[in-house]
């Protein structure tokens, strides 16, 4: 295991799809092994930037806390919490925000779509890059996996740090990228934009809760080409690309291995040996999910553990932090 502190959070905005899964969560996984420190937290701070009903809200929670856990994220190698339970998070976030020029956050491209979508945004959806800053250096994190999506956001927080050592010392690591695969899940419907929860189309995404049948419908359905036969071809032929890829994916073969069991097969009969590969990749994740949901209690004394956890790392953090700023 290298020497290094690993970061990163997710928002308790719904079960998992499998991009989410591929994508990311996949090398959360595998991240445990790696570095000394990993923590992963349910962001709900973050979540708020969007109107969210309580019940609901505490339902996403519990979804999110049981489907980490049962993707494999283990509680006695890394740290899982929910970033609320740990208060220093907005108390950093504030001293940051102090610290940041509002045409910074002006410029990032979150704000741009997520603000104009909605005519206008909270001033939470316009500072909640800072908020990302502060959860990763809150723990003089060294490494964050990321999306593509969210570089400039690491920015943000590598910049943050950069400025607060200018002005108080020597003190946050500057924080590095670990780039999460780089391979895009797309929609089953559209398979020009990626697979994501937000995509109101019934059949667009599959979930990591969806039972067998599901699955096979939802593959059924996948939007494919009138070409029959199978082949890997991600800018001209994206959606049966798409197959190809979720299904080296899950079975942990080669484009160039599956391509080769689909030969002499037609889309159509191609579409059952991916939704069997998806549905035996997924399957003990969905029974474990639920095994884990019917008991609440546990899950909660779970999170409170990891809270402990986060809060004996993050005091002694702003205890510092205090310090220097002279309060
Ligand atoms: P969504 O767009 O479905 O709301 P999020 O934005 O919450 O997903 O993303 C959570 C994580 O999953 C991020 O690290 C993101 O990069 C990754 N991710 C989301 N959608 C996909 C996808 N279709 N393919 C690969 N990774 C994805
Ligand atoms: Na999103």
């Amino acid at each position: 295991r290298s020497k290094g502190l690993v970061f990163s959070g997710i928002q308790p905005t719904g079960i998992p799809h499998l991009g989410n899964y591929l994508g990311a969560l996949e090398s959360w996984v595998a991240l445990q092994d790696d570095y000394s420190t990993v923590m992963y937290s349910i962001v709900d701070l973050h979540s708020i930037t969007q109107p969210q009903d309580p019940q609901v809200l505490r339902d996403n929670i519990m979804d999110m806390a049981a489907s980490l856990l049962a993707c494999g994220i283990d509680p006695t190698r890394s740290i899982l919490f929910q970033q609320s339970q740990v208060s220093e998070h907005a108390e950093l976030s504030w001293i940051l925000g102090c610290l940041t020029s509002m045409p910074r956050l002006r410029h990032l491209p979150q704000w741009k779509m997520k603000s104009k979508q909605k005519n206008e945004g909270s001033v939470g959806l316009y500072t909640y890059p800072v908020l990302q800053a502060a959860d990763i250096l809150l723990y003089k994190s060294t490494h964050v996996p990321v999306g593509e999506d969210q570089i400039q956001h690491l920015e943000l927080a590598q910049d943050l740090a950069r400025i607060f050592n200018n002005q108080y010392g020597e003190f946050f690591p500057e924080p590095r990228a670990l780039l999460s695969g780089t391979r895009k899940v797309k929609s089953l419907r559209d398979p020009s934009s990626k697979m994501s929860k937000s995509d109101p189309q019934r059949f667009s995404a599959v979930f990591l809760t969806d039972t067998p049948d599901d699955i096979a419908l939802k593959i059924r359905r996948a939007v494919t080409d009138f070409t029959s036969e199978v082949t890997y071809e991600p800018d001209t032929r994206p959606g049966v690309s798409n197959l190809v890829s979720m299904h080296a994916a899950v079975s942990g073969q080669t484009i160039e291995g599956v391509i080769r069991l689909a030969e002499g097969m037609d889309t159509g009969q191609y579409k059952n040996m991916v939704a069997e590969a998806i549905i035996k990749k997924l399957q003990p994740i969905r029974l474990e999910i639920q095994r884990l949901r019917a008991d609440q209690g546990y899950l909660e004394s779970l999170l409170a553990q990891g809270a402990e956890k986060a809060r004996s790392l993050a005091a002694p953090v702003m205890k510092e932090v205090r310090k220097l700023l002279g309060f």
